[in-house]
């Protein structure tokens, strides 16, 4: 038996619920999972193929339930490459919301902001993004029944969900940005120089997450929409170090108005 369909058997004895959207929350965004109704949580570490997170504050669990109405699947917590695992590991959660029924994903971070137009507490819709992880979780070989070879790219992220994302932040009052969102393999953050270099290149924002599962989604063919925070100013934009800390405080400072603009994507959808 595939992995996938290990994992989903194990799934299948938990719940019966078949998700149609699924959400990846990011760093001090996983609090969103609370508000979903007659949640099912499945703990990453019960399922098989899973490997154990490390980080502290990063629950490792889907939660499935109802939120607005709509039977959704979250990642409360995910992997990153940094903490040591393939990016193969880090992607294959989103193969298995796949296999649980969904057919859109929104992904969210926390991230550094490399426009100088942006302040930290900003929400950024991301339109496009740079792979600078030096790798992809595509790598090997591939299972042609979960989507090609060589997968397009041209439109990882979903210009009609961008715009419904637009519509639903305007009518909530909230203002969001737009931009290409950079990721990199950390864990360290960038100096000034390779900021510098990231932002000729055309990058927004800078973080070490979402490229892995936006690239297994495009290869899957599910329509994504990407949120990130703008939590902190990248390296060299203002004159002071950076820090972890500073990332989780603005993450809880907009989570009201990241919570209402998913909420409100997610009826709109
Ligand atoms: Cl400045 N860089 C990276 N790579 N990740 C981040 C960040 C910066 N700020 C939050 N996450």
């Amino acid at each position: 038996m595939k992995p996938i369909e290990e994992v989903m058997e194990v799934i299948k004895k938990k719940t019966n619920q078949s998700p149609v959207i699924g959400l990846i929350l990011g760093s001090g965004l996983g609090d969103l999972a609370e508000d979903i109704e007659g949640a099912v949580n499945i703990p990453y570490r019960s399922l098989p193929h899973f490997p154990e997170p490390t980080v502290k504050g990063h629950k490792g669990q889907f939660v499935i339930g109802k939120l607005e109405g709509k039977t959704v699947v979250a990642m409360q917590g995910r992997y990153h490459h940094y903490e040591g695992y393939s990016l193969a590991q880090v992607a294959f959660p989103a193969y298995v919301m796949k296999a649980m029924g969904i057919q859109k994903l929104i992904v969210t971070n926390a991230c550094g902001g490399i426009n100088v137009d942006f302040n930290p507490g900003d929400l950024m819709l991301i339109t496009d993004h740079i792979n600078m992880l030096g790798d992809s979780p595509l790598i090997g070989p591939n299972d042609d029944e979960c989507g090609p070879r060589f997968p397009d790219m041209s439109r990882a992220y979903d210009p009609e969900l961008i715009q419904k994302a637009k519509d639903a932040a305007s009518a909530l009052n909230i203002n969001v940005r737009q931009g290409v969102y950079l990721a990199t393999h950390g864990p360290q953050y960038e100096t000034p120089a390779e900021i510098r270099m990231m932002r000729v290149m055309g990058a927004d924002a800078v973080g070490m997450s979402t490229v892995p599962e936006v690239t297994a989604a495009s290869h899957m063919g599910l329509n994504v929409l990407g949120i990130s925070c703008i939590t902190n100013m990248a390296c060299g934009i203002l004159d002071q170090p950076l820090n972890h800390k500073e990332v989780i405080e603005t993450a809880n400072r907009v989570k009201a108005d990241f919570t209402a603009l998913i909420k409100s994507i997610i009826r709109s959808i």
